[in-house]
């Protein structure tokens, strides 16, 4: 039988699916961003854990300035309030851990083999499902990871489709949406309790390397002053991917933010 899918997203039934109550959802239909509702409400004192949730946004923000579309009904739009104890140099590594989270949390509700294209991108089949921007507070006094999920996209438009697919274009099923974003956060607390233990990606690198995209893939290194072509490797317990320079031989560590790497397939 089909499964009834809502119009809406409810924060509501998405509650009431978590095994945990470390996190409180907040909904609106609609948004200019999750991110900069979050990190409002971060300022005016939200705890760790507060997830802001919307059907859409009007100016959705993705990495690099670029935009990122949130169609009403069918994507998922979703920031999360962090408060970690941790220093500022290990933030960034919770981005990685968002990312596992989500392609796992999408796994385990819709079967979909996810991937991770290094740092953060879930992707299947070499086209990305979902993304994430991860903005700070001024003193690092709190963290907002906001994820995108295609969900029930039927097409995309003529330049995304090329690089961009949907839960509903790899299963050909709608699939609930309340259920995905469940799944999400309990996959992701799982992961970020593993990595608050010891500030890194110590207890969670096995489980990245088995879905890392990129892995003994070649790719290229879009480092301003020296670009270069190799071979990723994995990443080490920071998070950094290694990879074995075509020219040299040497094996170098890419810093996330620092430097964009371009997988030789798929979207780039
Ligand atoms: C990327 O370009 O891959 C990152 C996309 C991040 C999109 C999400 S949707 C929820 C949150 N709010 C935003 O404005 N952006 C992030």
């Amino acid at each position: 039988m089909e499964e009834e899918i809502n119009s809406h997203l409810s924060a509501d039934r998405i509650q009431s699916m978590l095994r945990t109550d470390r996190w409180t959802i907040h909904y609106r239909e609609s948004v200019d961003s999750t991110n900069n509702w979050a990190r409002q409400e971060a300022e005016g004192g939200a705890p760790d854990g507060s997830v802001y949730l919307a059907d859409t946004q009007t100016a959705g923000k993705g990495s690099r300035g670029r935009s990122w579309g949130s169609p009403e009904g069918t994507s998922i739009s979703m920031s999360l309030v962090l408060r970690p104890e941790i220093e500022m140099s290990r933030i960034s590594m919770i981005t990685l851990v968002m990312g596992l989270g989500a392609a796992d949390g999408i796994r385990v509700v819709t079967g979909i083999d996810t991937g991770i294209k290094w740092p953060n991108d879930v992707v299947c089949r070499g086209k990305k499902l979902c993304g994430i921007l991860t903005e700070m507070g001024p003193n690092g006094d709190y963290l907002v990871p906001g994820i995108g999920i295609n969900v029930n996209m039927d097409r995309f438009s003529q330049d995304l489709r090329d690089k961009a697919t949907s839960v509903f274009l790899e299963t050909g099923r709608k699939c609930d949406r309340d259920r995905i974003a469940a799944g999400i956060l309990e996959s992701f607390g799982r992961y970020y309790d593993v990595f608050l233990e010891t500030g890194d990606l110590t207890g969670l690198m096995d489980r990245y390397q088995a879905i890392l995209a990129n892995r003994g893939r070649k790719v290229r290194v879009m480092n301003q002053s020296n670009p270069y072509s190799g071979t990723a490797l994995g990443i080490d317990r920071f998070g950094e991917l290694l990879v074995k320079r075509e020219d040299t031989g040497t094996t170098e560590k890419v810093f996330a933010g620092e430097v964009s790497v371009r997988g030789i397939y798929g979207y780039v």
